[in-house]
């Protein structure tokens, strides 16, 4: 369902995507693993078109993505990020029900209804009135979910989500994640967190200057015999 082929990236004279072509399928479960500066924000980035690449293409569901039909591509593919990107100055509601009313045109009460089916998928339905500066982080990136959720994507960009969160609040947000591996969601997680790769990853891809080094099988990747450079960072990965 999202085809990349021969995506390149430029900055300058620094090649950051170099002839990245891959083929997602749905419902897969998509962990990009690889060092520091490899790449792995910037292929989101493209794929969801904040950052325009410099060649190659992104086709969704048979649609090659261009300037044009951007924001269609947008209520397919959502992304959550590592800071939240919550409007500071709209409520959990009002944060929920905005792209939705705005972009999709969904009636006011239908907004407000899947709002707050949402917030009680991930935990937060008393927090329906709260703002954001009043959450926890945790709970602010759990609410940047459902916010995504409200657009029903057919795939979610998750950019280091628990990266900023103190350890006790990740394990809440993976438990939401998770919960959504099997709903046909087609998701693309890029993160630290080995453990849920290893469970809820069916597929993994590790990025190395810009290139996939790697594409295997989350059991493939983890019991195979790994290419010195991917036994390296996995040595690291699970010594932190
Ligand atoms: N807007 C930009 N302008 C110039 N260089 C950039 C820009 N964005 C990213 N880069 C460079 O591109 C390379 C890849 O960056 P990217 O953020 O995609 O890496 P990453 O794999 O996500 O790293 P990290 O694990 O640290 O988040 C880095 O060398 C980075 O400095
Ligand atoms: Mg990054």
């Amino acid at each position: 369902m999202i085809v990349i082929k021969n995506l390149n990236k430029n900055y300058g004279h620094h090649v950051v995507l170099n002839h990245l072509s891959v083929e997602l399928h749905k419902a897969e479960i998509v962990a990009i693993l690889g060092s520091s500066g490899s790449g792995k924000s910037t292929f989101l980035r493209c794929i969801n078109r904040l950052e325009e690449p410099t060649a190659g293409q992104v086709w969704i569901d048979g649609v090659e993505v261009t300037h044009s039909n951007v924001q269609q591509l947008r209520t397919k593919v959502g992304m959550v990020f590592q800071n939240f990107h919550l409007f500071s100055n709209m409520s959990v509601i009002q944060n929920l029900v905005y792209a939705p009313q705005k972009v999709k045109k969904m009636p006011e009460s239908q907004a407000f209804e899947k709002a707050q089916q949402l917030l009680r998928q991930v935990g937060l339905e008393k927090k329906i009135k709260a703002y954001p500066h009043t959450l926890s982080g945790g709970e602010k990136q759990r609410i940047a979910i459902a916010r995504t959720l409200m657009m029903d994507p057919e795939v979610i960009l998750f950019d280091e989500p628990t990266s900023a969160l103190d350890p006790e609040m990740v394990q809440e947000v993976l438990r939401v994640i998770k919960g959504l591996a099997s709903t046909g969601i087609t998701i693309l997680i890029v993160t630290h967190e080995m453990n849920f790769v290893r469970e809820v990853a069916t597929r993994v891809l590790f990025l190395d200057h810009g290139s996939i080094l790697e594409d295997q099988s989350t059991k493939d990747f983890f019991d195979g015999h790994n290419k010195e450079r991917i036994a390296q960072f996995l040595n690291q990965a699970t010594s932190d």
